[in-house]
């Protein structure tokens, strides 16, 4: 067997050379795991031009499969970029879209039609009769015809040489869903509730997503001489599991590529994540026993066996593929009692650190005493459902905790919470103009969630406020919350802009200005929109401008977790318990925020409250702590040290 690898630096060579490692015995589709999807696009991107420049030495159309979606944006900026500075041209190009909604308006901004030109055709000189996608706004008696005539012009161009592809929730590739066969041809099908749940944020509310779409086949896709899938994060990683290591079955159509000769699949580590070698890499074969494995591997086993750690026996682990760990550590016993401490040494009541206390075995340091600390939170809610708990605790142990809001999250609040707060304003100031604007424009659209200049003013508002309520509970002064309303938040629309400059320097300013010895950081980053990733990179951006002035070198940071997923207990590095009235305590903080409660806006496909999340999510993560054999909490918060 040869070792996978990940691939960090391909400057020199293409992924498809790369290509050449063998998978592993559980894989049955060539894939390649890139350190981050970024990267991973650009080298997409450079095969496709690759193509498109061979066929035009050659003289020949270049006949492209495209997809839309979040996965291939990259892929198109850096197609946009080498036609702008590197002279690609798609003048050869021809194009066919996998699917578009049904019905559907090209208008629509929501349809696909849109989002090619709006991320690929119109920055480009393919000509508009090259470009194919699926009509949504055909009588429904047309579409017949208009399918079949789809599938003859993809044949009469000599089908596809290149198909991108995505991968849904369910397993569809197009809008194939499961149920699909292996030879389907273009054609209207219904989508899935889930993948209508995952389309619901962009389109404002799962009622507005239409049922339908017209597809390409997998019989289509499957002509295509070389196929590329795209998947990122890891809200793919079960699937894209189940894709490559499973059977092939019309319940996970993307299985059906298991029979195509030239496809790979293109991943980064979050969608790679259950991969076995990945997650269970002792299952595959020889491992390199890194302390993190070794972790991951004891807790993974007492998983397994529904055993504490000091339970399992020399058998438990050469039953389960760790022989070797055991080779190396010497037996159960010796293994067992150190892995103990290890997790042991992850718990702490004193998240800053304990005053004159020994810190050697402690995750934070005793000293100073005092410490100054930033918690970022990329939406106003996140550091009370994430960390409430600890920012309480941090509170009052009298440390100096400022809260940095990233974000104004002023789209997630509905228009009829808007009106309620104008009508407020318009009784106690009948003359006020903005009031009586956003009186009259939600009024005139009852139904219909939308945002005007004022109501998004309003919506900020609402939010800023609730935060003091929560910060303020928490016993901090307002001197100390900085609402820094980032630009690259400020569309108005889900569509966010790239971070750029401006959020970075901001983030800059304020970590220069207060000088922390510690930083929280939201590193949960399955948020519906990325609008967590983003902020995320403003402030890793932000420590890697300022990381060599003398005050980071007393900076430790932290990534918390929370509203969207958890920590694996693996991955803790420090987990601070929280007593019943604590937990109780941070249930109020979060309350605070009620225009996120009670039918939220984005709410993702988890449909329980925030407050619930969080709360399940820490007295899970207490319990599970507790199975290992140690102490016995209500609940945990739980975060993972970024060392820059
Ligand atoms: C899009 C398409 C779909 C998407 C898939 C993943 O044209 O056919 O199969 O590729 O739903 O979507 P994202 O990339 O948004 O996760």
């Amino acid at each position: 067997m040869v070792a996978k690898v990940h691939f960090k630096n391909l400057e020199d060579i293409s992924y498809r050379e790369a290509g050449i490692f063998e998978n592993t015995r559980y894989e049955k589709i060539h894939n390649i795991v890139f350190d981050e999807s970024n990267r991973a696009s650009e080298i997409v991107a450079r095969e496709i031009a690759g193509f498109m420049r061979d066929k035009q030495a050659r003289n020949e159309k270049c006949i492209l499969g495209l997809a839309t979606g979040s996965s291939p944006i990259r892929v198109y900026e850096e197609l946009v970029r080498l036609h702008k500075n590197e002279r690609l041209s798609f003048k050869n190009v021809v194009t066919f879209n996998l699917d578009e909604y049904y019905p559907m308006e090209k208008e629509n901004e929501q349809s696909y039609h849109y989002f090619m030109h709006d991320h690929l055709f119109n920055h480009v000189d393919i000509l508009p009769e090259n470009i194919h996608i699926p009509r949504g706004d055909l009588k429904p008696d047309e579409i017949l015809d208009f399918c079949i005539d789809y599938e003859k012009k993809i044949k009469a161009y000599g089908g596809l040489d290149f198909q991108l592809l995505g991968i849904g929730r369910t397993g569809h590739i197009g809008f194939n869903e499961p149920g699909s066969h292996n030879s389907s041809r273009t054609r209207l099908i219904t989508l899935d509730y889930l993948t209508r749940t995952d389309a619901a944020p962009s389109f404002l509310g799962l009622e507005k997503v239409p049922k339908r779409a017209i597809t390409m086949g997998i019989g289509t896709v499957k002509e295509a001489k070389r196929i590329v899938l795209l998947a990122w994060g890891e809200n793919k990683a079960s699937v894209v599991k189940e894709t490559i290591e499973g059977t092939i079955s019309s319940q996970v159509p993307a299985t059906y590529l298991q029979g195509h000769k030239n496809t790979t699949f293109i991943l980064d580590q979050g969608a790679a994540s259950m991969l076995t070698q990945y997650h269970t890499p002792w299952k595959v074969g020889p491992c390199e026993w890194t302390e993190d494995l070794i972790r991951r591997a004891t807790v993974w086993l007492c998983d397994l066996t529904s055993k504490s750690i000091l339970k399992l026996t020399d058998k438990d682990y050469n039953d389960n593929g760790m022989e070797s760990l055991l080779a190396q550590e010497g037996s159960a016993y010796d293994l067992n009692i150190k892995m103990f401490n290890v997790l042991q040494h992850t718990i702490t009541g004193w998240p800053a650190g304990k005053p004159n206390a020994d810190d050697s075995n402690r995750p934070e340091r005793a000293t100073p005493e005092k410490k100054r600390i930033i918690i970022f939170s990329p939406h106003p809610d996140d550091d009370v459902i994430s960390m409430g708990g600890t920012f309480d605790r941090l509170v009052d142990q009298g440390h100096d905790v400022h809260v940095a809001f990233q974000t104004s999250g002023n789209i997630a609040v509905s228009n009829h919470d808007a009106l309620k707060f104008a009508e407020v304003g318009l009784e106690l100031n009948p003359d006020n103009a903005v009031f009586k604007k956003i009186v009259e424009q939600v009024k005139a659209k009852p139904e219909e969630e939308f945002n005007t200049p004022e109501l998004l003013k309003v919506k900020g508002f609402i939010r800023q406020k609730e935060s003091l309520g929560a910060t303020r509970y928490v016993g901090i002064n307002d001197t100390n919350v900085h609402f820094l309303n980032l630009p690259f938040y400020e569309t108005g629309t889900v569509k966010k802009n790239a971070l750029g400059v401006a959020d970075v320097n901001i983030v800059k300013s304020l970590i220069t200005s207060i000088k922390p010895h510690q930083i929280y950081a939201a590193g949960d980053l399955a948020d519906p929109h990325g609008t967590h990733k983003v902020a995320l990179d403003s402030i890793l951006q932000a420590i890697e401008d300022i990381k060599s002035e003398p005050f980071m070198n007393d900076c430790w940071v932290w990534l918390y977790r929370g509203a969207w997923h958890e920590w694996g207990i693996h991955e803790i590095d420090m987990a601070v318990p929280m007593s019943p009235d604590q937990v109780l305590r941070k249930r109020k903080a979060i309350f605070f925020h009620q225009s996120q409660k009670d039918g939220v806006m984005f709410q993702g496909d988890d449909s329980r409250e925030f407050w619930v999340r969080a709360e399940e999510r820490n007295k899970d993560t207490a319990l599970k702590y507790r199975r290992l054999g140690l102490a016995d909490y209500e609940a945990m918060e739980a975060f993972k040290r970024y060392h820059f």
